[in-house]
């Protein structure tokens, strides 16, 4: 059976991949900060050794981008180190590491839509940290999946979509930045004209 060892399974989107796999015949592997820091290499590897993963998705981060502007050594510390010693253990295990990335290592000039291809410029400590963990995967195992998203919303947790709900409901005004931009909307109706998306529709 197929060990899929989710590293930060207590945040938001380590909780929404348990829903998805729960059914599957899989053995789910999930840690979070009180099991298991990331940042501790020997606990780490060890951890590796012992249960021999064959895929880790690191859903670990530090995601308060004021926090990382605050202290940058903790915001390295988790989201590049921890990201590296996750990646040794993909390496040592021939596993494959899936690293939850961020739109955040671009600068966000671009008039069009990134690609994997386009150069990065990150302009917060945050992406910096995420660019460097993303360095790391690549370099210690070319079994790796880098994802790029930006906002990430769903049923429960503290997301944008959910606290506009919470807002609404009780009839109060949120007051939110004027220079972010995220496009589910405009990615929905992409896939709509992409006809491998199409398929699964
Ligand atoms: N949510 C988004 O919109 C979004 C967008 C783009 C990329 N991402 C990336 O996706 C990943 C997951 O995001 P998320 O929204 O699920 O974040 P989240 O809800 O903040 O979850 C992150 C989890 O990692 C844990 N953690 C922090 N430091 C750790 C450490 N040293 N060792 C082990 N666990 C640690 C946190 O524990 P504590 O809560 O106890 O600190 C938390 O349970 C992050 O890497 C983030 O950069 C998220």
């Amino acid at each position: 059976m197929i060990k899929v060892w989710i590293a930060g399974s207590n945040g938001q989107i380590g909780r929404a991949l348990n829903d998805i796999l729960d059914p599957l015949e899989i053995e789910v592997l999930n840690t979070d900060l009180d099991d298991l820091d990331i940042t501790n290499t020997e606990e780490v590897l060890n951890f590796g050794i012992v249960n021999r993963p064959d895929v880790i998705i690191n859903c670990c981060g530090v995601t308060d981008t004021d926090l990382c502007e605050k202290e940058p050594e903790h915001a390295y510390r988790v989201n590049a180190l921890g990201a590296r010693n996750l990646s040794i253990v993909a390496r040592k295990n021939g596993a494959k590491i899936v690293q939850l990335s961020t739109d955040d290592v671009f600068d966000g000039q671009s008039k069009k839509p990134y690609t994997e291809f386009d150069d990065t410029n990150p302009l917060t400590v945050y992406g910096a940290s995420k660019r460097a963990g993303e360095n790391y995967v690549k370099e210690f195992t070319h079994k790796h999946f880098i994802i790029r998203s930006n906002w990430v919303y769903g049923k429960g947790g503290n997301n944008f979509v959910n606290r506009v709900l919470e807002v609404a409901e009780q009839g109060k005004t949120l007051s939110v930045a004027g220079d972010q931009f995220g496009s589910p909307d405009k990615c929905q109706r992409s896939r709509k004209n992409d006809p491998v998306s199409d398929q699964y529709e």
